[in-house]
């Protein structure tokens, strides 16, 4: 039998109640597989810094660098003041643990309505590779002369060779695996940010032909990419881009598959911690009414065991859960036909059969 040690932070909201159906479905699959998740909780989030001050404590991190994946609920809390949580807790994990790679999915389950008209799974079925530690994230800047006439604001996008290659290697690398068109989009603004994008582009087009000749290279700006996303989503395969453009086409592309109630995403250094999360947020309004899709946290489960190389348990955990969203109503708070113990309750029981 095989164990995986795994942190999960259920974190604020809604967070800990998702992750609670995600760690009772991979608890099914590790029966029927043979496997054992060795659940770790820490207390982070909100609640906690509001009582204590505290938000990542040294020594919490040294622990967390120890699991080869972390399983995250969701990080925002109402009566804690914007950026505080994002930056001390998600961006900090996701920067100091080097998960360079934020990886979203766009997958179209059958029996999910999208709000695309005339298209279905065989349409939406792509991948977004977000640069996950530079870009306008790291927060070079400043502001300077606050309060007076001439005061001014400088938000810098850091763009490393470094941190850009081993960005595209990766997309590279995902687009020769995955079994559609071979086609590698970069996702940019060479017309506008061109000293950005042209180091992006220089690398892409070296890269791609030095060691990767046989996927083909595409480009298009990132107000191009919304519009084929939604005109045309079948023409993606994989999408490689930076930061900030990544984090707003992932909300498109959330959309598109299904909407918060199922979009996951995985925060991955190769070599290290990672770190897999429903990418909704932690919906405050919802907490304890157990009306929340926990269906996110589970595909975010679901990416988390095939990390792990459990190939052959994460192909039935995403049967189950597509079985599973074919029962629901919606795959929306409140108009599931089902609370949110009971979608988990449904996924496992499609695990066990
Ligand atoms: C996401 C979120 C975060 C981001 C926020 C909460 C900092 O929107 O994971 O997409 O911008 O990356
Ligand atoms: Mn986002």
């Amino acid at each position: 039998m095989t164990t995986y040690p795994i942190a999960v932070i259920g974190g604020d909201g809604t967070g800990p109640e998702v992750a609670a159906e995600g760690v009772k479905v991979m608890d099914a699959l590790a029966d029927r597989f043979d496997l054992k998740f060795d659940w770790h909780h820490y207390d982070l989030g909100g609640e906690r810094y509001l009582k204590t001050g505290e938000i990542l404590p040294e020594s919490v991190f040294e622990e967390l660098k120890q699991f080869r994946a972390i399983f995250l609920g969701a990080i925002g809390h109402p009566e804690v003041k914007p950026g505080i949580l994002e930056k001390g807790l998600l961006l900090e994990l996701r920067f100091r643990m080097e998960q360079y790679i934020n990886l979203r999915p766009v997958k179209l389950y059958p029996g999910v309505e999208t709000p695309l008209k005339d298209k279905g799974p065989e349409d939406i079925d792509f991948v977004v590779v977000r640069e996950n530690n530079e870009g306008l994230y790291l927060g070079a800047g400043g502001f300077f002369k606050k309060g007076t006439r001439q005061e001014v604001a400088v938000q810098e996008s850091i763009n490393t060779r470094f941190g850009v290659e081993r960005c595209l290697r990766y997309a590279f690398d995902l687009t020769r695996k995955r079994d559609r068109k071979k086609m590698l989009t970069l996702c940019g603004k060479t017309n506008v940010l061109t000293y950005a994008f042209d180091l992006w582009e220089l690398a892409f087009h070296e890269i791609g032909a030095e060691d990767y000749p046989e996927i083909e290279r595409d480009y298009a700006h990132v107000d191009a990419t919304c519009m084929w996303m939604v005109k045309n989503p079948e023409y993606f395969d994989v999408i490689v881009t930076d930061n900030m453009f990544g984090d707003i086409i992932t909300d498109l592309g959330a959309m598109i598959q299904g909407g918060m109630g199922i979009a996951a995403g995985g925060n991955i250094n190769p070599e290290g911690t990672s770190m897999f999360e429903p990418i909704g947020g932690s919906a405050p309004k919802y907490t304890g009414l157990k009306k929340i899709n926990p269906m996110a946290a589970i595909a975010a489960g679901q990416m988390m065991v095939k990390f792990l190389g459990e190939e052959r348990a994460a192909a039935e955990m995403e049967a189950a859960i597509v079985k599973a969203c074919g029962k629901l109503k919606s795959l929306s708070a409140g108009r599931m036909g089902y609370n949110t113990e009971e979608v988990g309750d449904l996924v496992a029981g499609f695990i066990r059969d």
